[in-house]
Protein backbone atom coordinates (compact mmCIF):
# COMPACT_ATOMS: atom_id res chain seq x y z
CA UNK A 1 0.00 0.00 0.00
CA UNK A 2 1.27 3.72 -0.70
CA UNK A 3 2.01 5.94 2.00
CA UNK A 4 -1.05 7.91 0.12
CA UNK A 5 -3.14 5.06 0.52
CA UNK A 6 -2.19 4.24 4.27
CA UNK A 7 -3.04 8.26 4.86
CA UNK A 8 -6.58 7.38 3.16
CA UNK A 9 -7.57 4.92 5.30
CA UNK A 10 -6.20 6.50 8.59
CA UNK A 11 -8.64 9.55 7.95
CA UNK A 12 -11.46 7.10 6.87
CA UNK A 13 -11.94 6.34 10.99
CA UNK A 14 -10.99 9.78 12.04
CA UNK A 15 -12.98 11.29 14.86
CA UNK A 16 -10.13 14.49 15.57
CA UNK A 17 -13.43 16.65 14.95
CA UNK A 18 -16.85 17.15 15.29
CA UNK A 19 -17.63 16.56 11.86
CA UNK A 20 -16.87 13.19 11.86
CA UNK A 21 -20.88 12.89 13.37
CA UNK A 22 -22.37 14.22 10.69
CA UNK A 23 -20.50 12.82 7.72
CA UNK A 24 -21.65 10.18 5.67
CA UNK A 25 -18.06 9.65 3.67
CA UNK A 26 -14.67 11.16 4.48
CA UNK A 27 -13.46 12.52 1.27
CA UNK A 28 -9.37 12.29 1.19
CA UNK A 29 -9.28 13.47 -2.27
CA UNK A 30 -8.60 11.96 -5.70
CA UNK A 31 -6.29 12.18 -8.41
CA UNK A 32 -3.15 10.92 -9.72
CA UNK A 33 -0.66 10.22 -6.57
CA UNK A 34 2.16 11.67 -8.51
CA UNK A 35 0.37 14.25 -9.74
CA UNK A 36 2.86 18.09 -10.43
CA UNK A 37 -0.51 20.43 -9.37
CA UNK A 38 -2.31 19.64 -6.28
CA UNK A 39 -5.99 22.05 -6.25
CA UNK A 40 -7.48 22.48 -3.00
CA UNK A 41 -10.87 23.20 -1.88
CA UNK A 42 -12.68 24.17 0.95
CA UNK A 43 -15.22 20.67 2.17
CA UNK A 44 -17.03 18.54 0.64
CA UNK A 45 -20.69 19.05 -0.55
CA UNK A 46 -23.76 17.13 -0.65
CA UNK A 47 -22.72 15.20 -3.75
CA UNK A 48 -19.12 14.40 -2.40
CA UNK A 49 -20.27 13.43 1.06
CA UNK A 50 -22.31 10.94 -0.31
CA UNK A 51 -19.83 9.71 -2.75
CA UNK A 52 -16.64 10.09 -0.58
CA UNK A 53 -15.29 11.44 -4.22
CA UNK A 54 -13.97 15.76 -4.28
CA UNK A 55 -15.81 18.16 -6.39
CA UNK A 56 -18.26 16.04 -8.35
CA UNK A 57 -21.31 18.07 -7.61
CA UNK A 58 -22.07 21.61 -9.77
CA UNK A 59 -18.77 22.87 -8.70
CA UNK A 60 -16.73 19.98 -9.78
CA UNK A 61 -18.26 19.71 -13.50
CA UNK A 62 -17.39 23.70 -13.78
CA UNK A 63 -13.63 22.53 -12.49
CA UNK A 64 -13.87 19.79 -14.92
CA UNK A 65 -14.04 22.14 -17.53
CA UNK A 66 -11.53 24.40 -17.10
CA UNK A 67 -9.39 21.36 -16.36
CA UNK A 68 -10.27 20.59 -20.00
CA UNK A 69 -9.91 23.60 -21.14
CA UNK A 70 -6.18 23.88 -19.68
CA UNK A 71 -5.74 20.17 -21.01
CA UNK A 72 -5.22 18.81 -17.10
CA UNK A 73 -6.83 15.39 -16.21
CA UNK A 74 -7.49 14.35 -12.99
CA UNK A 75 -5.51 10.97 -13.70
CA UNK A 76 -2.91 12.62 -15.20
CA UNK A 77 -1.64 15.84 -13.85
CA UNK A 78 -4.27 17.38 -11.02
CA UNK A 79 -5.05 15.83 -7.51
CA UNK A 80 -7.81 17.43 -5.68
CA UNK A 81 -8.67 17.32 -1.81
CA UNK A 82 -9.79 20.18 0.38
CA UNK A 83 -9.05 22.09 3.23
CA UNK A 84 -11.41 19.67 5.51
CA UNK A 85 -11.99 16.29 4.47
CA UNK A 86 -15.41 15.93 5.94
CA UNK A 87 -18.58 18.24 4.92
CA UNK A 88 -20.05 20.71 7.33
CA UNK A 89 -23.72 20.75 8.15
CA UNK A 90 -25.69 22.44 5.45
CA UNK A 91 -22.10 23.41 3.51
CA UNK A 92 -21.31 26.00 6.24
CA UNK A 93 -17.68 27.79 6.34
CA UNK A 94 -15.57 24.48 8.15
CA UNK A 95 -14.37 26.44 11.65
CA UNK A 96 -11.06 27.48 12.98
CA UNK A 97 -10.58 24.52 15.22
CA UNK A 98 -11.91 21.95 12.36
CA UNK A 99 -9.69 23.71 9.83
CA UNK A 100 -6.83 23.45 12.64
CA UNK A 101 -7.88 19.29 13.17
CA UNK A 102 -7.70 18.73 9.07
CA UNK A 103 -4.95 20.86 8.02
CA UNK A 104 -1.83 18.14 9.34
CA UNK A 105 -3.56 15.48 6.65
CA UNK A 106 -3.61 17.70 3.99
CA UNK A 107 -0.06 19.24 4.78
CA UNK A 108 0.88 15.33 4.62
CA UNK A 109 -0.85 14.80 1.44
CA UNK A 110 1.06 17.26 -0.35
CA UNK A 111 4.10 16.31 0.56
CA UNK A 112 3.34 12.48 -0.53
CA UNK A 113 2.12 13.61 -3.51
CA UNK A 114 4.86 16.25 -4.12
CA UNK A 115 3.80 18.56 -6.64
CA UNK A 116 5.42 21.75 -8.35
CA UNK A 117 2.23 23.62 -8.47
CA UNK A 118 -0.27 24.44 -5.49
CA UNK A 119 -3.84 26.01 -6.64
CA UNK A 120 -6.27 27.12 -3.99
CA UNK A 121 -9.80 27.42 -4.73
CA UNK A 122 -11.41 30.26 -2.69
CA UNK A 123 -10.99 32.40 0.43
CA UNK A 124 -11.36 29.15 2.71
CA UNK A 125 -8.59 27.18 0.87
CA UNK A 126 -5.99 29.80 0.74
CA UNK A 127 -6.76 31.16 4.33
CA UNK A 128 -7.34 27.72 5.78
CA UNK A 129 -3.56 26.73 4.16
CA UNK A 130 -1.87 29.35 4.57
CA UNK A 131 -3.27 30.34 8.02
CA UNK A 132 -3.51 34.25 7.13
CA UNK A 133 -5.88 36.64 6.78
CA UNK A 134 -5.63 36.69 3.13
CA UNK A 135 -7.85 38.81 0.98
CA UNK A 136 -8.69 36.62 -1.85
CA UNK A 137 -9.90 39.44 -4.78
CA UNK A 138 -6.28 40.62 -3.57
CA UNK A 139 -4.09 37.50 -3.84
CA UNK A 140 -5.46 35.85 -6.74
CA UNK A 141 -3.45 35.80 -9.74
CA UNK A 142 -0.51 36.33 -7.49
CA UNK A 143 2.22 33.40 -7.27
CA UNK A 144 3.33 33.30 -3.21
CA UNK A 145 5.61 30.25 -1.98
CA UNK A 146 3.49 27.93 0.62
CA UNK A 147 6.33 25.34 2.81
CA UNK A 148 8.93 26.25 -0.42
CA UNK A 149 6.27 24.99 -2.96
CA UNK A 150 4.36 27.75 -5.52
CA UNK A 151 1.18 28.19 -4.85
CA UNK A 152 -1.52 30.23 -7.34
CA UNK A 153 -5.09 31.47 -5.15
CA UNK A 154 -7.53 31.58 -7.30
CA UNK A 155 -11.66 31.70 -6.86
CA UNK A 156 -13.43 28.94 -6.17
CA UNK A 157 -16.16 27.34 -8.76
CA UNK A 158 -18.90 27.83 -6.53
CA UNK A 159 -18.27 31.91 -7.21
CA UNK A 160 -17.36 31.55 -10.40
CA UNK A 161 -21.14 30.03 -10.85
CA UNK A 162 -22.96 32.77 -8.43
CA UNK A 163 -20.77 35.39 -10.10
CA UNK A 164 -20.33 34.77 -14.16
CA UNK A 165 -17.76 37.79 -14.54
CA UNK A 166 -15.17 36.33 -12.48
CA UNK A 167 -14.75 33.64 -14.86
CA UNK A 168 -12.44 35.69 -16.54
CA UNK A 169 -9.97 35.94 -14.10
CA UNK A 170 -10.21 33.12 -13.46
CA UNK A 171 -9.21 32.22 -16.64
CA UNK A 172 -6.18 33.92 -16.48
CA UNK A 173 -4.78 32.52 -13.21
CA UNK A 174 -5.18 29.00 -15.09
CA UNK A 175 -3.46 30.47 -17.99
CA UNK A 176 -0.59 31.24 -15.45
CA UNK A 177 -0.89 27.99 -13.94
CA UNK A 178 -0.19 26.82 -17.87
CA UNK A 179 2.71 28.27 -18.00
CA UNK A 180 4.49 27.69 -15.38
CA UNK A 181 3.89 24.08 -15.92
CA UNK A 182 5.36 24.22 -19.12
CA UNK A 183 8.36 25.90 -17.62
CA UNK A 184 8.69 23.45 -14.43
CA UNK A 185 6.98 19.92 -16.32
CA UNK A 186 6.45 19.66 -20.26
CA UNK A 187 7.33 22.25 -21.82
CA UNK A 188 5.61 21.02 -24.73
CA UNK A 189 2.02 20.50 -22.70
CA UNK A 190 -0.54 21.77 -25.03
CA UNK A 191 -3.55 24.16 -24.67
CA UNK A 192 -5.54 25.44 -27.68
CA UNK A 193 -6.14 28.69 -26.38
CA UNK A 194 -2.96 29.28 -25.27
N1 LIG B 1 -16.54 22.33 -2.94
C1 LIG B 1 -15.36 22.13 -2.35
O1 LIG B 1 -14.74 23.04 -1.85
N2 LIG B 1 -14.87 20.89 -2.36
C2 LIG B 1 -15.48 19.85 -2.90
O2 LIG B 1 -14.95 18.74 -2.85
C3 LIG B 1 -16.73 20.09 -3.51
C4 LIG B 1 -17.25 21.33 -3.51
FE1 LIG C 1 -11.02 14.17 10.92
FE2 LIG C 1 -10.78 16.10 9.10
FE3 LIG C 1 -13.03 14.70 9.24
FE4 LIG C 1 -12.46 16.43 11.17
S1 LIG C 1 -12.85 16.93 9.01
S2 LIG C 1 -13.17 14.32 11.45
S3 LIG C 1 -10.21 16.25 11.28
S4 LIG C 1 -10.98 13.92 8.69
Amino acid sequence: MSRLLALKSQTESCVKCPLSNSRTKVVFGNGNENAQIFLVGEGPGYDEDQTGIAFIGKSGQLLDKILEACNFTREEHVFIGNIVKCRPPQNRTPSQEEMAACLPYLEEQIQLVDPKIIITLGATALKGLTGENLKITRERGNWRFWNDRLLMPTYHPSALLRTPSLKKEAWEDFKMVIRKYRELVDPNHYCKYI
